[in-house]
C-alpha cells in the first residue's frame, strides 16, 4: 500500500481550509475539499481528513468516511485547545484511529442561512448571562462571550505539531507494507 494521498477537509468559514493548506505546505501532500472528486478513484484510499466542529459533530466525516480510509482525523472549533475536548469529540464522533482536536476560531460575518440562525441559538443565552454578571461567568464562557462579539482565528502551526509527527509515523508503516 503507499502512503497517505491527501488531506481532505470540510470548511464553512475558512478556518479549516487554512489548516489544510498549512498542513499540505508542510508535509507536501494536497489539500482537497471532501466533495472534490479529482482524487477520488473508488479504492478507499488512505487520507488525513480535517473537519469542522458543528454542535459537537464534526462535520464531512460521513462523506470522508464513504470516499476514503481517513487514517488521522481532526476536528477543528471554537473551543479552547483542550485534550478533554478532544476526548469528547472521539467519543461523540465513533472515531477509532488518531484523532486532534484544533482550535479555529470564529468568523461570524461569514455565516450564513441555517448554520446563522443555529449559531444565534446557541449564542444568545450565553450573551444574556453576561450582560446579567460578568462574575457569573466561567473563564470558558468569558473566552466564548468575548469570541462571540469580537470573532478571532487561533489557527497557528503548532496546534498541527502532534498531529503533523503521527503523519510520519503512520505514513512510513504504509510506505512499506
Ligand atoms: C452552528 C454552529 C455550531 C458550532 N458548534 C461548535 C461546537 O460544538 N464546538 C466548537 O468548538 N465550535 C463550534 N462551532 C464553531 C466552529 O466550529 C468554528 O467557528 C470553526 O473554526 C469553524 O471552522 P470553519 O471555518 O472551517 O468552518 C460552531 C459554529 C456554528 C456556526
Amino acid at each position: 500500500m503507499a502512503g497517505i494521498k491527501a488531506i481532505v477537509y470540510e470548511s464553512n468559514t475558512g478556518f479549516t481550509k487554512e489548516y489544510a493548506e498549512l498542513l499540505s505546505e508542510i508535509i507536501g501532500i494536497p489539500a482537497i475539499p471532501v466533495i472534490d472528486n479529482s482524487m477520488f478513484h473508488g479504492e478507499r484510499e488512505p487520507v488525513i481528513f480535517l473537519g469542522w466542529v458543528c454542535a459537537g459533530k464534526i462535520n464531512g466525516i460521513r462523506m470522508a468516511r464513504l470516499k476514503f480510509n481517513p487514517v488521522i482525523i481532526a476536528g477543528v472549533g471554537m473551543t479552547q485547545q483542550s485534550d478533554k475536548y478532544a476526548f469528547a469529540l472521539a467519543q461523540q464522533n465513533n472515531i477509532d484511529v488518531p484523532f486532534y482536536y484544533l482550535q479555529g476560531g470564529l468568523h461570524r460575518e461569514r455565516l450564513k442561512g441555517f448554520y446563522k440562525i443555529m449559531f444565534k441559538m446557541v449564542a444568545n443565552p450565553i450573551l444574556r448571562k453576561a450582560e446579567k454578571g460578568k462574575s457569573q461567568l466561567s473563564e470558558h464562557e468569558q473566552y466564548t462571550v468575548d469570541l462571540i462579539k469580537n470573532g478571532g482565528s487561533f489557527v497557528k502551526h503548532e496546534n498541527l505539531e502532534e498531529l503533523i509527527k503521527k503523519y510520519k509515523e503512520i505514513n512510513s508503516i504504509l510506505k512499506i507494507s
